[in-house]
């Protein structure tokens, strides 16, 4: 296994939502998709029961699938009266910094199905109550394996927007609707250059609340 050279603080600062600069044309070996599942399974979960399952996808024709639905899933998403776009932008620097990530999530949009790996993070339950309600139970695990595919120089973006039409992802893996909730769709792929940033975000003082709100 190789790492990248990154500190624990840098690889926590520019594990980024990388869509733009994931490389189609590399495959990922399944051994390091392994050891990403492998240090995933190491964070906390609600009396140590484990409900996270990953559903990898490295099937073209299967990924071209996912990737159709994830274009309809975004065109849906764009299309709906709460989209940002209509939102008012407090200054020009959030702006361009919407406007940039917009960009980027249009490309993936059109690219999700070229993904070399399409990774489905699950929760799991005796029901389908259950599954969804349980989705912070699984939610820590699914940051972690983002966290490991970036020590190892790979890239993920964690996206939603397959779930509007998650039953039918269901019938096309065999995976059981009425029990295991489909909360996260994730391209992985080794980036294109390894250096990313930290992001701008607010200070910690405007969100932390010392003793009292
Ligand atoms: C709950 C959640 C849902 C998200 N859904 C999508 C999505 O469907 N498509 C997408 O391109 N990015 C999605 N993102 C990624 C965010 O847009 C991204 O994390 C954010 O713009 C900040 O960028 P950064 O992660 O590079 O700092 C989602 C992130 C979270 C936490």
């Amino acid at each position: 296994m190789t790492t990248l050279d990154l500190t624990p603080d840098e690889l926590l600062s520019t594990t980024r939502a990388v869509r733009k600069r994931l490389d189609f044309t590399r495959p990922v070996p399944d051994e390091l998709i392994r050891e990403c599942v492998t240090l995933a399974l190491q964070a906390p979960t609600g009396s140590n029961v484990v409900t996270a399952r990953f559903v990898v996808v490295t099937d073209q024709e299967k990924r071209a699938a996912l990737g159709e639905i994830y274009r309809d899933g975004y065109d849906k998403f764009m299309r709906s009266p709460g989209y940002p776009r209509r939102w008012k932008f407090e200054d020009a620097e959030t702006k361009a910094q919407y406007d940039k990530m917009s960009s980027s999530a249009e490309y993936l949009g059109d690219h999700m199905g070229d993904a070399p790996a399409l990774v489905l993070g699950c929760s799991t339950g005796p029901d389908r109550y259950s599954a969804v309600a349980g989705a912070s139970n699984v939610l820590p695990s699914i940051w972690s394996f983002m966290l490991a595919a970036r020590a190892r120089g790979l890239g993920t973006a964690w996206t939603t927007l397959h779930a509007l039409r998650e039953q039918e992802i269901a019938q096309l893996l065999g995976i059981p609707y009425d029990n295991v909730a489909q909360l996260v769709m994730i391209p992985l792929a080794y980036t294109l250059g390894t250096d990313f940033k930290p992001a701008p975000r607010p200070d910690a003082e405007e969100v932390i609340h010392w003793n009292q709100w």
